[in-house]
């Protein structure tokens, strides 16, 4: 009988960085069917189980093991490391930054408040979410602020006369903005992770191996694009040294053509207007630039 060892991964059910995990799973060919109010399920074609909780309890749920592995906003990683009592969270490591969810905890005042820098925050009460995150900055810059902890809409406390300020997530900043506040400060810079207990039998570690290649893969190809143009052979060379991150394209014979040549690289960097200008007026023709779906070197 073949044994049915399967990776626990826990996500999040819904919010910021749910859709994202969803799609970069997709993106690694990894098929489940979800529906809206199912708290579990197992891919079909990968041997992996998702638990889709709060995102506040995903560092947890790492920590005793009912899941292997996690992706998580930093932000909720480490206010949860500073905050909670749970010795377990020491087992928990953050392996890979995933490039979505970018976000930044920050302070913010209302348009009306004289901020001159942290000095100005001395003796004012600050509402947050983030109390670990918010004391350790206040502790480093020696001030003395009171904070008030709320567990949502803390945008509106300054408003309705709950707190001086708030220290709370930013992301496209339109938040703050509708609710009258500025950015004043940015305490801590986040953006989705991947996490994973210490303790993995070393059958999952192979899973997680296997996991972890393709979702290098996908980010890999995402920054990569394939290039392809015509050169005259006489500027091969010069052609060469300005295709982007690429060593040793290939290069291709024109059917019937002697004074022409092709190329085709895989960039390892994005490829601009400027660069295939550039190109152009070194005699380059024809030039095609293709995204790249996926990569395994
Ligand atoms: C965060 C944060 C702000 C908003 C900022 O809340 O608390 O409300 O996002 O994003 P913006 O700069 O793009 O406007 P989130 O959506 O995570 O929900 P929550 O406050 O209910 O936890
Ligand atoms: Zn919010």
């Amino acid at each position: 009988m073949r044994e049915n060892v399967r990776l626990k991964l826990a996500i999040q059910k819904s919010g910021r960085l749910a859709d994202d995990c969803r799609d970069l799973l997709e993106q690694c060919g990894i098929k489940f069917t979800k529906s809206k109010d199912q708290l579990f399920c197992q891919a079909q074609n990968f041997p992996l189980d998702l638990f889709f909780v709060r995102d506040d309890d995903i560092p947890a749920f790492v920590a005793s093991s009912v899941c292997q592995i996690g992706i998580v906003g930093r932000n909720v990683l480490s206010e949860e490391m500073i905050s909670s009592p749970n010795q377990k969270l020491k087992s928990v490591k953050e392996i890979m930054a995933l490039g979505f969810g970018k976000c930044r905890l920050s302070l913010a005042v209302p348009h009306s408040f004289a901020y001159e820098g942290v000095c100005s925050l001395e003796g004012k009460t600050i509402a947050t979410s983030y109390e670990g995150l918010l004391s350790e900055f206040l502790k480093q810059n020696n001030v003395n602020a009171e904070i008030v902890d709320m567990r949502g809409a803390v945008e509106i406390a300054p408003r309705v006369g709950m707190a001086d300020a708030i220290c709370d997530l930013v992301s496209t900043g339109s938040t703050l903005a509708v609710n009258g506040l500025k950015e004043v400060e940015v305490i801590f810079r986040s953006e989705a992770s991947l996490i994973r207990n210490e303790n993995i039998s070393s059958k999952l570690v192979e899973i997680l191996d296997r996991l972890l290649l393709r979702i290098k893969g996908v980010q890999q190809a995402g920054a990569s694009k394939y290039i392809m143009l015509h050169a005259p052979a006489a500027a091969l060379d010069d052609i060469r040294k300005v295709i982007p991150g690429s060593d040793s394209p290939t290069v291709l014979a024109l059917q019937g053509r002697n004074d022409k040549v092709a190329i085709h690289a895989v960039c390892n960097e994005g490829i601009f207007w400027e660069t295939m200008e550039d190109l152009r007026s070194r005699g380059a023709t024809d030039i095609l630039v293709v995204p790249i779906e996926k990569m395994l070197n």
